[in-house]
Parts: structure tokens; sequence; C-alpha cells
């Protein structure tokens, strides 16, 4: 006898439909599964088989067992398919007498028949409501992350016996009732701006940088805040919109990062990745790959303490995701791509014992290891940083004083306003944001006064500016006139553009 149920393969962060053919046939006892499974897949056939005898039900010793999964030349990876093949072998040995009317079945099994969380539930059931399937029967655990998406049905499934009683119309499954998140949900983050003493010209360029989505470089002593201060920044960032979370819920889902008492991500980001990382695990890949830290940061910040500290090399592969905002993936198979658009935010000290220019401390390093240390950073990864700011060491007295600085909400509030300008400007078209210009939206937006090009004139000349550079102080100029609410860019607001580029180093 022949069954079919459909299930679901997850390819880079979209769902691509599976069926599962399931024969089970007189001849030589067999069990096999075909149809470019990795091992994890072939793996199934031992999980099954325990699965179905835990079960109370039979697996068909005596028979020739042959799953399909369709169609051949998608890989299919991971424990996903368990559940549907288990249900399949029921189907196909007449255990189990209904069809499953296209509905979608994934999970992992347990050797004892329960089934167990898995990984990329969004992206399944995202494809099979896209492509009008009107059921989905997932892992009881990943079920509230199953209903996000609407007008799909979700079954939670426990057990495979509890799948099969439903089927046989033995006892039926309940469907899921979505507890839909309040809508104005206050999100709590770890650090607020206010917990910042000092650092007014810091805070300035961070609410810049958020406002634009302008990648920063912080220089400074250790212990000057720099960290504090990134950690403070997705509280400054506008709340995401829905798309905005379903999409960052995508990539923690297939990551297995996505917890279940937290269905949907509406916090932003933060990824601060050590700098001992790998180069798959900064960018992603690996043999099935999977999202790395840049992904991780979408939407939100990727912080990179230490930059000079990161390889040169891993330092060079973030150059491309940093331009495209999506990293490129190549594989035997084929290429894939992850969503990679994230703010920047990285800091080093000034110098190997962190201390050159501090006001109190000396600094123990000769002027070559200095300039050897700053070298670190290639001139084009430099290049790539909009904003440059010094974080000196705050004074005792600031550390202590009471006084709470200004609120995060308060900043969010400016950041947002500034966002809704660029929206608006950039209806119709795909970026959100001034950081994302490119030379032709330069062009057209960026446009300054005589006087602000002699301002730029002089400054070209004095720093030495390259094209790039050149570009990036007009972007940055065009959000610190959208920030004043202003649509015309007048030569303070370059003035302040000018002032965040990197200096040459004085020795
Ligand atoms: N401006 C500041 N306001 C409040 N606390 C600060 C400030 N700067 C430093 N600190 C305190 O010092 C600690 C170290 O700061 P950190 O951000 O790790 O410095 P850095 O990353 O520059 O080495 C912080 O955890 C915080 O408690
Ligand atoms: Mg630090």
């Amino acid at each position: 006898m022949l069954a079919k149920v459909t299930s679901c393969a997850v390819v880079g962060l979209e769902g691509a439909l599976v069926e599962v053919e399931v024969d089970v046939a007189n001849g030589q006892p067999s069990f096999s599964v075909v149809g470019l499974p990795d091992a994890a897949v072939q793996e199934a056939r031992e999980r099954v088989r325990s699965a179905i005898r835990n079960s109370g039900a039979m697996f068909p010793y005596n028979k020739r067992v042959v799953v399909n999964l369709a169609p051949a030349d998608l890989r299919k990876e991971g424990p996903a398919y368990d559940l549907p093949i288990a249900l399949g072998v029921l189907m196909a040995s007449g255990q189990v007498a209904s069809e499953t009317n296209g509905a979608l079945v994934v999970g992992e099994l347990s050797l004892d028949g329960s089934v167990r969380h898995t990984n990329g539930i969004l992206p399944m059931v995202s494809v099979a409501r896209q492509r009008g399937l009107g059921q989905a029967y997932v892992p009881q655990p990943d079920a509230a992350e199953a209903a996000l998406v609407d007008r799909l049905q979700v079954f939670p499934v426990t057990t495979l016996a509890s799948l099969a009683d439903h089927f046989n119309g033995v006892a039926a499954l309940s469907t899921y009732q979505i507890k839909l998140p309040p809508k104005s949900l206050e999100i709590d983050y770890p650090v607020d701006m206010a917990d910042v003493k000092g650092q007014e010209h810091v805070k300035r360029a961070l609410e810049v940088a958020s406002a634009g989505s302008h990648n920063v470089l912080q220089v400074g002593p250790p212990g000057s805040g720099k960290t504090l201060l990134a950690r403070a920044v997705p509280s400054i960032l506008p709340q995401m919109s829905i798309e905005e979370a379903l999409e960052v819920t995508k990539i923690y889902s297939v990551s297995g990062l996505l917890s279940t008492d937290t269905p949907l991500i509406q916090q932003r980001p933060y990824r601060s990745p050590h700098h001992t990382i790998s180069h798959a695990g900064l960018v992603g890949g690996g043999r099935w790959p999977r999202p790395g830290e840049i992904s991780l940061a979408h939407r939100g910040v990727l912080f990179l303490d230490e930059l000079p500290e990161f390889g040169k090399r891993v330092l060079e592969v973030l150059r491309q995701p940093l331009e495209d905002k999506v990293v490129t993936i190549s594989r035997a198979s084929g290429t894939l791509t992850f969503p990679a658009n994230f703010i920047l935010i990285s800091a080093m000290n000034p110098c190997p014992c962190g201390y050159y220019g501090d006001a109190l401390r000396p600094c123990t390093c000769s002027p070559n290891m200095v300039s050897r240390y700053h070298q670190r950073i290639s001139g084009p990864l430099l290049d790539r940083m909009d904003i440059y700011v010094q974080v000196p060491r705050v004074e005792y007295e600031k550390l202590s004083d009471e006084r709470r600085g200004e609120p995060s909400a308060a900043i969010r509030e400016r950041v947002q306003a500034a966002r809704e300008r660029q929206a608006r400007r950039f209806r119709g078209q795909r970026l959100l944001t001034n950081g994302e210009m490119g030379p032709a939206e330069v062009r057209d937006y960026c446009q300054v006064d005589e006087a602000g090009h002699a301002l730029l004139r002089s400054a070209m000349r004095q720093l030495n500016l390259s094209a790039r550079g050149y570009h990036r102080v007009l972007k940055l100029a065009r959000t610190i006139a959208d920030l004043a609410g202003q649509e015309r860019i007048s030569v303070a607001h370059l003035a302040e553009a000018i002032q965040y580029r990197p200096r040459a180093l004085q020795l």
C-alpha cells in the first residue's frame, strides 16, 4: 500500500514542501529511505522503528518498506521527517485509516514515540500557508511558533500514538489557541542610556548611528564604558515591525536558538561574538549552512569588541555583507543567502596597553607598536566605518553623580521620527535608512549648497577623504538633518558629519 504525507525542508531561511511517500509491499524485508537524505534522515529509520514499536503499533518487519522524499533534487537534512515517515508507515501498513488531506506534518521522534522540539518550524509553516495548506501538525513545544502564521490550523502533537488516534478518529487532537502578545509590549532592555554617565558626545554619535543605520568605531581606554554604550544601542532603536520580528524569528528558528516561551522575537538582537570566532561562526556556513552571528544580529546590533584582535581574514569577509546587507554562502549545490542587515558597533583600545592618550595613566607602548596596532584594521574596513568616536575615561565626579541621564525611550522617539522621514523619502524603494543609500540616492537626496561644498572641499583635502569616505559624510549629514527634522542639509549638519571621520593617528 502507498501512503503520502506532506512535510517540509528548510533551505537557508525558506521552507520547501517535501512529499513523503511510503510504500509497504511484499518482498525482501527491508527499510530504506531514498531521495537525497543526509545521515540524520537515514538515522530516522532507527527512531521510526522504535517509536512505532513503543507506541503500541506494529512495524512491518516482514515487508519491504521504501520511503521516498520528493522532490529528489532537494537535499533533506535533520530529524524533521521522523513524524511524517512514521505516520506514513502506519498508513501504508493499514494501521492508520484516514488520509491527512494534505496537512503539513513535521517533528522529530524520540525512541519512546514522543515528539520533540524541531528547528525551523516558522519557515515550514510559512511556506505551507503560502502554498494553501490548511493544517499543520507540529511538535507541541513549537505550537506557539507555528501559530505566528495566521489562517493555519495548528495541532500540537505530543506523541506518535496521539497522532495515530487522531487520524483513526479515536481521539481528536485539539488545535492550538493563539495567545497573541499584547500590542504595545514594553520591552525590557538590559541597559538604558540613562545608566551611562557622561559620554554625551558618544551617546549623540550612537543616536545618529541608530537613526540612519551607520557603522561605528569607538576608541578609548579600558573601562571607559564602550561595551556599556554598545549594549544600550538596541534600547534606542525603534520597535521592530511585525514583519521584521517574523524575519528575525525565522533566523533564530532555523538556528535552534528560539526559546519556546518567546515564540516571537520582538526585542532587537544584540550579538557580541568573541574575537576567536571562526569564519563560519561569524558569517554563517558549515556543511549544512547555518546563519552566523551577522545574521543573528539582523535588524539589531553586531558588537565587535577589541576590533584589532579579530583576524584580518574575518574582517575582510565582513566587507561584502556590510555593503549588501545579506550574506551569500556558496556550497556545492549552489549559493544560499541569509539576511544580515545590522548596525555594526565596534570598539578598540587606542593601543596595545590601552592607555595611549589617556589623561592619567601613561602609555607603555612604543610609537611603532601603536601604529602597528592600528594597521591591523585594514584600510578598506576602516573606510566602511561611518562614525569614529573617541571614548575617554569618565572622571570620578561624573561617575558618582546620582542624576540619571536622558532615558532611552526619549532618544528612541527622535530616532523613530528620523526613521519615519527616511521611510517617506524612500517610499516604494527597497531601502529603509540613509546608511543603505547607493551613489544614485546620494546624488538625489544629499544635495548641499555652495557653503556646504566649500566645507566639503577643504575637509576632503585635510582629511584625505576617499570617494567612499566622501559619500559616507554626505549620508551621515543626511541623517543628522533628518534628526533635526530638516529636508535641507546645512553646513552645521556637514560639520558634525565630518568630525565623525576617522582621523589619522598623531604620533
Ligand atoms: N560612563 C559610564 N557610566 C556608568 N558606568 C560606567 C561608565 N563607564 C564605565 N562604567 C562602568 O565600568 C564598567 C566597565 O565599562 P565597560 O563598558 O566594560 O568599559 P570598556 O568596554 O570601555 O572597557 C561598566 O560595567 C560600568 O559599570
Ligand atoms: Mg569592553
